[in-house]
């Protein structure tokens, strides 16, 4: 049973690059199996800063095969972007390390657009969306008009499906009184993109499976998190894909009877970028001491988009939650270090909504808004964590607050990261 699912187990953002390019080591296949560009995965390799947004982190370990699965949208500048960032800084990805699904599904300048116009038209009530063209893309996908990244292919027939989605996109445009795209808005770069790009395409299907088969590792790099998704996030304020485990299995095309672990990777606390609630939400000294000033690249502010992200103490409500939507059968805690010099840390363990008490995150907006945490307080530690390399070196007030996250959802802490370096990571 080779397969191993990396999920996020709050809002996305939780070090799971961290988290990839440490499983990823054993891996012969790393795949990305939803969402698109709208992801941003730091890794830190060898004083080299990677940002990485639709390529799997784990591609960073020359023994891998990177792969785009079926479930992804994927726009052809960014990726050929990204591959040419990587080219510039010594890693040259061949067609023999990455394989793109030919059933993934294109992003077109029109759904780039049209994310921004239905962002400005919801005004207050925004999503905060990553502007990268993903929500219209999956409505194009589910309304079985997509582009898929197959058609790359053929130059000519994508140059022509690619003018229609234009027109069509242009048209809703109109309707909603802005601006169409200008007259052939970029396809000349998109065919210049899909020449790039058509070696890479595979039938990733019959690839993983055969992989699988053979018990090759195939490691599932999931994006986002378990409470952006789009059936068991926070309606309506997730992205558009399946970012939990299951999502793993249909975006990649292969069966449950493969999979061996479920890691669910969790930052020390609580972060969100873009609306929607945030039940341990900090405003003020707390939240800004967490959010820290922007200028390290391991502060709370976004990758792909640069906003400042909402941050918040633990929140173990969701947390349990998570673990048992996606199964977890692991956590990975990230961003002790954060923590250190904090007199008193809380984890919420209950909420209240109008005199009710849930151990499990209520399904509608309304009441979820309403939710007041129920908190459990840790003592904080002052210690520098950052050199700790075995659960015994963390103070003991840094150990307890770890056992609790595990108690909390009932699931084993396996490996606590203490800095942003490959080495800083304290294994259970
Ligand atoms: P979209 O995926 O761009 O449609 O954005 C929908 C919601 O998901 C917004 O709140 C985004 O901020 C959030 N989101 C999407 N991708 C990520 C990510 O990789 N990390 C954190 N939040 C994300």
């Amino acid at each position: 049973m080779p397969a191993t699912i990396l999920v996020g187990a709050q809002w996305g953002d939780e070090g799971k690059g961290r988290a990839v390019d440490w499983l990823a080591s054993s891996a012969n296949i790393v795949a990305r199996y939803s969402g698109g560009d709208n992801a941003g995965h730091t890794v830190f390799v060898r004083n080299q800063l990677f940002k990485l947004h639709l390529l799997p982190s784990g591609i960073l370990h020359q023994q891998t095969l990177g792969l785009l699965g079926s479930g992804m949208v994927i726009n052809p500048l960014r990726l050929v972007e990204e591959l040419d960032q990587l080219a510039g800084m010594g890693v040259h990805i061949t067609p023999e390390r990455l394989a793109i699904s030919t059933r993934a599904h294109i992003i077109t300048p029109a759904h780039i657009a049209l994310d921004g116009a239905s962002e400005k038209a919801l005004g207050s009530q925004a999503i905060g969306t990553t502007q990268r063209g993903i929500g219209p893309a999956y409505i194009d996908k589910a309304s079985r008009r997509g582009i898929r990244a197959g058609e790359m292919a053929d130059v000519e027939n994508f140059a022509e499906a690619l003018e229609a989605a234009l027109e069509r996109g242009s048209r809703a445009l109109k309707n909603m009184a802005l601006e169409p795209l200008p007259a052939h808005a970029q396809v000349a770069a998109y065919v210049h993109a899909a020449k790039r790009l058509s070696p890479y395409l595979r039938d990733t299907v019959q690839l993983i499976n055969e992989a699988l088969s053979r018990g090759g590792q195939v490691l599932c790099e999931g994006a986002q998190g378990t409470l952006l998704d789009l059936d068991h996030g926070s309606y309506p304020f997730v992205t558009s894909s399946s970012a939990t485990a299951g999502g793993a299995l249909t975006g990649l095309g292969f069966g449950p009877k493969y999979v061996e672990r479920v890691v669910g990777v969790a930052k020390a606390f609580s972060t969100r970028v873009g609306g929607g609630p945030l039940p341990t939400e900090l405003s003020g000294a707390l939240g800004d001491r967490l959010r820290g000033t922007g200028e390290n690249f391991w502060d709370e502010f976004g990758t792909t988009t640069g906003r400042p992200r909402r941050c918040g103490w633990l929140d173990g409500v969701m947390l349990r939650y998570a673990a048992a939507v996606n199964g977890l059968t692991e956590l990975i805690v990230t961003k002790l270090d954060i923590l250190t010099g904090f007199d008193e840390l809380k984890i919420a363990v209950g909420y209240k909504v109008g005199g009710q008490r849930y151990d499990y995150p209520p399904a509608t907006l309304a009441e979820l808004e309403h939710a007041q945490p129920v908190y459990e307080s840790f003592s904080g530690w002052r210690d520098d964590v950052r050199r700790a390399r075995d659960f015994g070196d963390l103070p003991r007030a840094a150990r307890d607050y770890v056992r609790r996250i595990g108690e909390i959802c009932a699931t084993p802490v396996r490996a606590v990261s203490v800095g942003p370096e490959r080495e800083q990571l304290v294994l259970l």
